[in-house]
């Protein structure tokens, strides 16, 4: 296991050559594939030559190959994560027994509806970011972009695989219906909200990384401790790919956060604006934007789903099998705060009900932890002012808090307190056109933006000035 088959038209690790019928239903996918990739996927530099990885292997190490490719000519495959030998159940009511290797009968319509709902965030990210490149702010982003793009395609052919492999006639119209629902259209759009908000600059694509495939890293945490084998092999791969999204994320708003402090100290009077780049009043209320929004992904903080797919096995905690010894989550309570009459009342909710919460607890951690570290670079520039993350409370449209208004530390406020400070809490539209007026293409090697700091490092020990799309400007 682990090495893929270059010379098959579908490149995979899950011997596509020994089942004829599965290897044409997705020969006949390919074509409708590349041709909403040309339709939908990047439109600014579509042909060039880019310094893209490709997997070649799924070992530890050895699954990231990089070279110049033109990205229609993109090897999408599929690979799974070598299994597990004896591998069990990590959660719910059956831990311990061993993995499904097919899918339950009775949990058949779940898990197609968990695969549907990962799966059409994929192609939906890449149609969201089309046009960035356009605008990128130096050839190592923009290939960073590109790498992101050609891998959620990737994820997709991952999700297509599962539907196609084990869910018969249903799976394959559910893999066709993936590449007909379009990101922000209003008749046919994208199953969850943030996959539908438009993505046009890149301190709302460094957002996006940041928050938004981080939601997706839980997502596919909680997934890969699914007892269904194949998807949490298919999440266990896909989770290696994900790290890069969200170092992409992290370092890209480091960076903008870098060159902030740098021009608002040169700046006579603080204005990191009157010197061309984005202040930092203005990267908080991003933050504040994205971070909700990916909050809302987790799904409602009481859920009698969750508890059902948790006590199945279909999903678990992030690690699950590694990180508890207690598999069952029985006769435990997770304390989630309510508003009633204006006031928050503690509740005890039975623990499995709080999956979401618990999930989002993790991800919340994490969240706080790249915050530190733009502190740091704001400490690290002279700069006394910090950036902070909304409560979670903050600007909710699902679950509990949906509908009821908070401050940013989560204390109750009225409709009129929330329009007041909209402004200053959230992006306007004078912010959305001054980031958009700072857009503007560099494609020299070498060069950045004069909004963003360079990167530490190359990719893949490439210099910084390495060109990692060739381009014909
Ligand atoms: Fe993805
Ligand atoms: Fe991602």
């Amino acid at each position: 296991m682990g090495s893929i088959d270059y010379d098959e038209r579908i490149p995979n690790n899950v011997d596509l050559a020994s089942d004829r019928r599965l290897k044409r239903a997705l020969e006949k996918w390919q074509p409708d594939f590349l041709q909403w990739w040309r339709a939908v996927g990047p439109q600014a530099l579509a042909t060039d030559e880019v310094y893209l990885r490709t997997a070649i292997s799924t070992e530890p190490g050895g699954w990231a190959n990089f070279g110049h490719v033109r990205m229609p000519e993109y090897r999408w495959g599929i690979f799974l994560a070598d299994p597990e030998p004896d591998r069990v159940i990590p959660a719910g009511d059956d831990a311990g027994a061993p993995v499904w290797q097919e899918v339950p009968g009775e949990h058949r319509n779940a898990l197609k509806r968990i695969i549907v709902v990962q799966a059409d965030t994929e192609p939906a990210s890449v149609e969201q970011q089309r046009w960035l490149a356009d605008t990128a702010p130096s050839l190592y982003d923009c290939r960073n972009l590109f790498q992101v793009n050609v891998e959620e395609a990737r994820h997709l052919w991952a999700m297509v695989y599962l539907l196609h492999g084990y869910f018969g006639r249903d799976g394959r119209e559910e893999a066709d219906a993936l590449l007909t629902r379009r990101s922000g259209d209003p008749d046919s759009p994208r199953i969850l909200d943030a996959f539908n908000q438009p993505c046009t600059d890149w301190l709302t694509f460094f957002c996006f990384t940041m928050f938004t495939d981080r939601d997706g890293k839980y997502q596919l945490a909680s997934l890969a401790e699914s007892a269904f084998d194949p998807l949490s092999r298919s999440c266990r791969f896909m989770l290696t790919e994900e790290a890069h999204h969200l170092f992409v994320g992290e370092t890209g708003l480091d960076r903008i956060v870098r060159r902030s402090a740098q021009l608002t100290r040169l700046d006579p009077n603080g204005d990191a604006r009157a010197q061309g780049g984005i202040d930092l009043p203005t990267i908080q209320r991003w933050i504040n934007h994205w971070f909700s929004y990916c909050l809302d992904l987790f799904g409602a903080e009481v859920s009698s789903n969750a508890a059902d797919y948790f006590a199945a096995g279909l999903k678990g905690r992030y690690r699950e099998a590694a990180s508890y010894d207690d598999h069952a989550a029985l006769g435990q309570t997770r304390t989630v705060p309510h508003l009633q009459d204006g006031a928050l009342i503690d509740k005890e909710i039975p623990l499995r009900m709080a999956m979401n919460e618990v999930l989002r607890d993790d991800y919340i951690t994490d969240c706080a932890r790249s915050l530190e570290r733009w502190n740091r670079t704001l400490a690290e520039e002279g700069l006394s002012v910090r950036l902070e993350l909304p409560h979670r409370r903050f600007f909710r449209r699902q679950g509990i808090y949906a509908g009821q208004h908070f401050d940013l530390q989560g204390n109750p406020i009225s409709a009129a307190a929330f329009e007041a400070h909209r402004s200053e809490w959230l992006p306007t539209e004078d912010d959305q056109a001054y980031v958009e007026s700072l857009m503007k293409p560099v494609y020299e090697p070498g060069r950045m933006a004069n909004w963003i700091a360079a990167p530490r490092k190359g990719i893949h020990g490439q210099p910084l000035d390495y060109d990692y799309v060739r381009t014909d400007h």
